[in-house]
């Protein structure tokens, strides 16, 4: 047979699974380096609790006083502006919003112990000054969802999502709970960091940081 046309070849029954074989475990071992590479990355790429990087967006007082209004029952949603640098229009401010609910740690703990624990465990405080901040972007498809005060619960309004106040996911196609994000108090500043997950994936795989 030509060289040019060996690749062509199925070879033997033999042969076959061999290739097979071959194939699977070079696939295998790209997933394993690959999650190997992603851990580390998605650790280095989120900024510390001491850190001064301007991934952190400061909170005006006034914005920071939403805060005050939360209740046990009742989120609140909480503007501020991300600051993000790019290439083409330099420095813009860009306005978001996070829900934040007045929590204890054993509380989300009780309702969300995987995000103390195990392979999903955040590399930053789940609860911060009180409160968990949930990003809005709902983790099915990236709408956002809002608070439903008759039924106690953040619902989205694309595909019926539905959640706890604590983020624990109960009833729809999402494959997740909320997202919560960093926040800390900072030199009497409030800040918080703006992450964008994956969508769609059971784990909170970053996207994209500040
Ligand atoms: S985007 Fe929220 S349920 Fe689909």
């Amino acid at each position: 047979m030509a060289h040019a046309e060996a690749y062509k070849d199925p070879g033997t029954p033999d042969e076959q699974s061999r290739r097979t074989f071959m194939a699977n475990a070079v696939i295998a071992l790209g997933g394993v380096i690959g999650i190997g590479l992603t851990i580390p990355l998605i650790v280095s790429l989120l900024p510390s609790s001491e850190a001064t990087t301007d991934q952190w967006s400061g909170l005006t007082p006034e914005e920071a006083a939403a805060f005050k209004k939360a209740t046990d029952k009742m989120p609140v949603k909480v503007t501020f502006n991300v600051h993000e640098t790019n290439g083409y229009f330099g420095a813009t401010d860009i306005a978001q919003f996070v829900w934040a609910v007045r929590a204890t740690e054993d509380q989300v703990k009780k309702e969300r112990p995987e995000l103390f624990e195990g392979a999903d465990k955040l590399p930053y405080p789940v609860v911060s000054m009180g409160f968990v901040v949930f990003s809005p972007v709902c983790p099915h498809l990236g709408c956002k969802y809002t608070w439903n005060t008759a039924q106690s619960k953040f619902l989205c309004p694309c595909h019926g999502s539905i959640y706890s106040e604590f983020g624990k996911h109960e009833a729809g196609p999402a494959l997740r709970g909320l997202d919560p994000l960093p926040l800390r108090e900072y030199q009497g500043k409030v800040q918080i960091t703006w992450i964008e997950y994956q969508d769609n994936n059971p784990h909170m795989i970053i996207q994209k940081v500040g």
